[in-house]
């Protein structure tokens, strides 16, 4: 069984770096860069998620976040064949698998993993073999996360998407249950043994109350801190979003 060791880990995405780089074509800005200042700033990993359709990040951007990063990569990646083969290549620290539809705009829902025990089994093996640590992208449904447990999974990323999508509307109420779900589910996955990260959505308003459960050891954040960094800079940025964190922890 996992513990509640250490302090909650920010691990922060840089896809959305690479999104306004790809709008001109150009080389600028460079995602690399931005991963090393996150670093100075506080972010205990860097997550980058390499699309099947190449939309923000790049197979040469992930070659050279391996190449210079000090803290630890998250390769967010859908369950095909291409992104297997490149992780198993890279080698990265961890894997965090994601559903992936080419029509969407970001990553909607998470993972169906019930319906594809067996595929998502065989799937994830060699990636552990290789010694990538193993994250599931799912939603806080009790079925999800044990079938995430059977597969072999180490960890389950929890989607915070409906959580923070029913605050920023203003459906208080569902944002509270979406809440409670989050809540509960991080225990349940915490009783099977597995390490429990969560992220999608999260901002300044939403993120304490998901920082609060003790058994949260990771949250993934991107949209929020890129597009804060416009106005205060990503140093800051990231600061304010670790200060959040300490703060909802202590
Ligand atoms: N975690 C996972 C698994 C994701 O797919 C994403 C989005 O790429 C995030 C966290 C970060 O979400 P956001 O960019 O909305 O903070």
């Amino acid at each position: 069984m996992t513990t509640f060791a250490g302090r909650l880990r920010l691990g922060v995405n840089i896809d959305h770096v690479a999104t306004v780089r790809n709008a001109r074509g150009g080389a600028v800005p460079d995602p690399i860069r931005a991963a090393k200042l996150a670093e100075e700033a506080g972010a205990d990993g860097i997550t980058a998620h390499l699309r099947e359709d190449r939309r923000h990040i790049s197979d040469a951007d992930i070659e050279g976040l391996v190449a210079t990063l000090s803290v630890p990569l998250n390769f967010e990646m859908a369950a095909t064949p291409e992104m297997q083969a490149i992780a198993l290549r890279h080698k990265p620290h961890a894997v965090c698998i994601v559903p992936e539809k080419r029509e969407e705009r970001t990553t909607e829902g998470g993972l169906e993993v019930a319906r594809e025990e067996n595929r998502l089994a065989h799937f994830i093996a060699p990636l552990r073999e290789a010694g990538s640590r193993v994250s599931i992208f799912i939603a806080a449904d009790r079925r999800q996360i044990e079938a995430a447990h059977r597969i072999g999974a180490q960890v389950i990323e929890l989607h915070t998407g409906a959580y923070c999508d029913a605050h920023a509307e203003g459906r208080f109420d569902d944002r509270d249950r979406e809440l409670d779900a989050l809540r509960e589910m991080s225990a349940f996955a915490h009783s099977l043994g597995l390490e429990v990260h969560a992220g999608h959505g999260l901002t300044y308003d939403t993120v304490q109350p998901v920082a609060a459960f003790p058994e949260v050891m990771e949250l993934n954040i991107g949209h929020y801190l890129i597009g804060e960094a416009i106005f205060r800079g990503l140093d800051a940025s990231i600061r304010e979003m670790r200060r959040l964190m300490d703060e909802a922890r202590a």
